[in-house]
């Protein structure tokens, strides 16, 4: 992993992929609110951070001065990358601007609506017990990496048609694509390459023996009664596979993270499961893992603050999340809160597309493990660690059980 600068201020020189961003998001938003709600950092060649839910919401739905062909603020990848990509972007819907990006999104859409997803639930609700099985009887569980983790690959890996055993070498990758940030753009754009060619052979493997997968399903698909490019349906693959794994795995360690640390909110759920669907919501709302990223198409203002064409900016939802302008007690975790429009999925053209399948694995997830250990602590709050950059979520975090059924 790339290590970076210390960061002189967070108003003035922030880092997301220094480690003291994400372990202290909270903090540093509600900082920068009260003070520069737009923050500014020269690195990455010049990248904005704007903070309330108004400038994020703003941004957000004006596709004609933000562009999305790159999502993650990380050394640039060379100008001919970005050539060759236009006007998909590499991992279409979520790299595609309008009007190519209604199309993209289309496409896709049918395969994670909730007849789709919902048949799922008991395949999420056996892996997840077999996970908590394999935990034996020992006192200390990591809850990311025993558990956490494991979730989403397995599940996407599956819908997409690859092999299981691969999923060490998924993971990997994304954690190239979305933590290594501050590495030269070479080293991503090369893991990138990696995980392209890995695709397209599984893809030949797929013409020659079509399969009821996501893969066979984009394969037949068509965009103005043509077929996919072989660039398309790779990079929607990738797209999958990064969006459906780290994000996942966050917000239900997140969820995990919050239980252990309060105890009164872990013997509700215990005691009111039907209140899941609702606490669910509002763990997404208060622990959003996912920060995506704009670039400048043409000189605006974010706020009052003028910004230049090619700059970048983050879009951090989850501070939209936590924006006491738009949420009553913002930074209070009340898991049967009612009226909770979040932004944890996004807000405009681009909101998520897989937010069925999250919150399904999301909420069983959570369910399990909660009927399984009534009971669980943080056994050491020193030993958490949070992954770096745009995606917010426990890597390591080990949890004491208190009491199993
Ligand atoms: C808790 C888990 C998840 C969260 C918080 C989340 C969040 C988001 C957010 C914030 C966006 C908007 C991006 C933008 O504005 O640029 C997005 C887009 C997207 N997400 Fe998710 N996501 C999650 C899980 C998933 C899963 C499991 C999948 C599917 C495997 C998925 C697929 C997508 C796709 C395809 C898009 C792009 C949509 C478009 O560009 O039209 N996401 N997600």
């Amino acid at each position: 992993m790339t290590e970076v600068a210390p960061v002189q201020s967070w108003e003035t020189d922030f880092d997301h992929a220094h480690p003291d961003y994400n372990a202290n998001a909270h903090e540093i938003w509600d900082q920068l609110r009260g003070k520069c709600p737009v923050a500014h950092t020269e690195r990455y060649g010049g990248t904005w951070l704007p903070v309330t839910h108004e400038d994020v919401s703003a941004i957000a739905r004006d596709t004609e001065h933000f562009s999305s062909e790159l999502v993650i603020v990380a050394n640039r990848p060379p100008e001919e990358e970005r050539i060759m990509t236009k006007p998909i972007g590499p991992a279409p819907p979520i790299t595609s601007d309008p009007p190519f990006h209604q199309h993209a999104r289309r496409v896709l859409l049918p395969a994670f609506s909730p007849q789709m997803i919902n048949p799922w639930e008991d395949e999420v609700r056996r892996l997840c017990n077999e996970l908590i099985d394999s935990m034996g009887d020992a006192d200390v569980v990591d809850a990311a990496v025993q558990y956490a983790q494991h979730i989403p690959v397995n599940v996407i890996a599956r819908m997409i048609g690859l092999p299981l055993e691969d999923s060490d070498y998924f993971r990997e990758a994304v954690h190239t694509v979305l933590e290594n940030i501050a590495a030269e753009a070479s080293v991503r754009v090369a893991a990138v390459q990696e995980v392209f060619q890995y695709l397209l052979k599984h893809v030949e493997k797929h013409r020659e023996q079509p399969k009821d997968d996501l893969i066979g399903y984009l394969l037949n698909a068509k965009i103005f009664d043509q077929p996919l490019t072989e660039q398309h349906v790779v990079g929607t693959i990738v797209l999958l596979l990064i969006a459906g794994i780290d994000t996942t795995w966050s917000a239900i360690g997140s969820s995990l993270w919050h239980l252990a640390g309060n105890s009164d909110d872990l013997a509700r759920l215990v005691a009111e499961p039907e209140l899941m669907p609702t606490a669910i919501e509002e763990l997404l709302r208060a622990y959003a893992p996912v920060t995506m990223a704009r670039v400048v198409a043409k000189d605006t203002t974010i706020g009052e603050c003028p910004v230049k064409e090619g700059d970048w900016v983050l879009l951090p939802f989850p501070a939209a999340n936590r924006d006491p302008a738009e949420f009553e007690d913002a930074d209070k975790v009340i898991i049967d809160r009612e009226f909770n429009r979040h932004a944890a999925f996004g807000l405009g053209i681009h909101r998520c597309l897989g937010s069925n399948l999250a919150r399904l694995e999301l909420r069983v997830a959570v369910e399990e493990f909660v009927k399984r250990f009534p009971k669980f602590e943080l056994a050491d709050k020193s030993a958490v660690t949070w992954s770096l950059g745009q995606v917010r979520g426990p890597r390591k975090l080990p949890v004491r059980i208190l009491e199993r059924s």
